[in-house]
């Protein structure tokens, strides 16, 4: 491990729970899930294209686009209060810039990792974003490999739809998130129209209510939603 990436792996292995004897960092992301996962799967279109090269390279280029034209599809970096020197998670990180603009709030000194099921997606993160500050890691966000009480924020766009267990993401992202910090994920909500289609390919729409009532039982305070059409930002703090 030498890269400039590594150095952010190697800060990585750190937080984890039970780090690898020999770490797989051989794409230039740390792989924990060679020998598999336990986790349940969504073997619906939409994942399977997002685990393909040519859809992470499409979803990469329609994100950008998105990002510059939709301001609520931009992740609440101001809002989520990253300290200088923070630790960041960043779930489901698909291309990475999201976690690389997390990385950027927390200092010369900080830490933004990312994790993802797909291994192209993963490809396209390390390529594009790895560095001293801004590491990828392949693991499932069910069962998040992290101690506890290790982030400084956690953020999640787009990701719950496709995540058989949200639940179980959710209290993952708030077991692992510091006392006093925040999180904030975005989900698509039950919509109209054509955008309701999207559940045919194994993605699911979530209750106004949902996320929000969720985040209160696992004990945030603060818990505060915006929908913006069929997206809605979902954020709290842990007490
Ligand atoms: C729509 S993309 C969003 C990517 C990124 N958050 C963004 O906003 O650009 C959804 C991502 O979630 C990932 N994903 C799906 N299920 C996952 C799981 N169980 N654990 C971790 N990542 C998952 C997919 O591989 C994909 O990269």
């Amino acid at each position: 491990m030498d890269t400039a990436s590594n150095q952010a792996l190697r800060r990585a292995l750190d937080l984890l729970i039970d780090p690898p004897v020999d770490p797989d960092t051989s794409k230039g992301y740390l792989d924990l899930l060679g020998a598999g996962s336990d986790a349940p799967k969504n073997s619906g279109t939409i994942q399977k294209w997002w685990a393909s090269p040519v859809g992470s390279m499409l979803y990469d280029r329609a994100q950008l686009l998105n990002r510059r034209l939709l301001a609520v599809t931009r992740p609440p970096v101001d809002w989520l209060n990253i300290p200088s020197g923070g630790v960041v998670l960043d779930v489901g990180s698909g291309p990475g810039n999201v976690t690389a603009a997390l990385a950027r709030a927390a200092g010369l000194d900080g830490l933004a990792l990312g994790i993802d099921i797909s291994e192209p997606m993963l490809a396209r993160a390390v390529a594009a974003e790895a560095g001293r500050q801004v590491g990828f890691i392949r693991a499932d966000a069910q069962r998040l490999p992290f101690r506890d009480e290790t982030f400084d924020a956690v953020n999640s766009i787009a990701v719950l739809q496709l995540i058989p267990d949200a639940d179980a993401a959710l209290s993952e992202m708030v077991r692992v998130l510091r006392p006093g910090r925040r999180i904030a994920v975005m989900v698509p909500t039950v919509g109209r129209g054509p955008v309701r289609l999207l559940s045919k390919g194994g993605a699911r729409f979530f209750g106004q209510d949902e996320i929000g009532d969720i985040f209160e039982e696992l004990g945030l305070l603060r818990v505060r939603t915006k929908s913006v059409g069929a997206i809605q930002w979902v954020r709290g703090q842990k007490p």
